[in-house]
C-alpha cells in the first residue's frame, strides 16, 4: 500500500439487542462506528434468518445517518436490491454463487444509487474478480463461513486478503477491501496490515460492555499498522 489507509469500523447489528435496534445503532455509532453492517439471511442461501428492508427503512426513520452497508445473504438476489436501495441502504453487497448473472447484479446495485460489493466465502476463489474488480467499490472477504456471527477467524483469510489487496492496488482504483468475521481487538492489526480497510466486527462489538472503549482499543490496535 502506498498510502495509509483510513479504515473503516463497521459494527455488524447481527450481535446487537435486536429487541433495542436503534438505540444500538446509535451507541455503535456514538461510540465511533464509521459504518453500519446489515446482514442479511434466508435460511435457504445461509442457514440462518435475519433482517430484510423494512429494518433498514426503520433505522433510517429513525435517524440513522451513518453509511448502512448491506451484505446479501440470500439467493436470488436482484429482487433485494431495489428493495434495500428505497429503504437506504448505502453499500449492497451480495454472494456471486447466489446470483446467475453478477454483472448484472452489480450493475442493478450501481444503477439503483448504491455502491456494489462482492463477497467471497473461505474457499471461493478471487478469479470472479478477473473481469468485475472494475466495476466494483467493495471487495468483502469472508473469514468465516457465512450465517452465524461469533464465529473464529479462518486463518488462510489472511493469505486471501493480500491477494485481493494486490488486485485493487493493481487496479489503480479507490475499490474497499472489507473483512467480515471473527475480527477481535487481538487480530485487528494483523487483518489491516494484511490489507483489509473496512472492518467488520460483531460479537467484539456487540458482545463487549463498554463500546467505545472496544472500537478505541480496535482504532489503537489499527493506528499501529
Ligand atoms: C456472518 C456475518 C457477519 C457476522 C460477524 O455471516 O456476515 O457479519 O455478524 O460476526 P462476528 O464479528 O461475531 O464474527
Ligand atoms: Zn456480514
Amino acid at each position: 500500500m502506498t498510502k495509509r489507509p483510513d479504515y473503516l469500523i463497521a459494527p455488524s447489528i447481527l450481535s446487537a439487542d435486536f429487541a433495542r435496534l436503534g438505540e444500538e445503532v446509535d451507541a455503535v455509532v456514538a461510540a465511533g462506528a464509521d459504518v453500519v453492517h446489515f446482514d442479511v439471511m434466508d435460511n435457504h442461501y445461509v442457514p440462518n434468518l435475519t433482517i430484510g428492508p423494512v429494518v433498514c427503512e426503520a433505522l433510517r426513520k429513525h435517524g440513522v445517518t451513518a453509511p448502512i452497508d448491506v451484505h446479501l445473504m440470500v439467493r436470488p438476489v436482484d429482487q433485494l436490491v431495489s428493495s434495500f436501495a428505497a429503504a437506504g441502504a448505502t453499500y449492497i453487497s451480495f454472494h456471486p454463487e447466489a446470483s446467475d448473472h453478477v454483472h448484472r447484479t452489480i450493475s442493478l446495485i450501481r444503477e439503483s444509487g448504491c455502491k456494489p460489493g462482492l463477497v467471497f466465502n473461505p474457499a471461493t476463489p478471487l478469479d470472479w474478480l478477473d473481469h468485475c474488480l472494475e466495476y466494483l467499490d467493495l471487495v468483502l472477504i469472508m473469514s468465516v463461513n457465512p450465517g452465524f456471527g461469533g464465529q473464529s477467524f479462518i486463518p488462510s483469510s489472511l493469505a486471501k486478503l493480500r491477494a485481493a489487496r494486490a488486485r485493487i492496488d493493481a487496479s489503480g482504483r479507490a475499490v474497499r477491501l472489507e473483512v467480515d468475521g471473527g475480527v477481535k481487538t487481538s487480530n485487528i492489526a494483523e487483518i489491516a496490515a494484511a490489507g483489509a480497510d473496512m472492518l467488520v466486527a460483531g460479537s467484539a462489538i456487540f458482545g463487549s460492555k463498554d463500546y467505545k472503549a472496544t472500537i478505541g482499543a480496535m482504532r489503537k490496535a489499527l493506528s499501529a499498522v
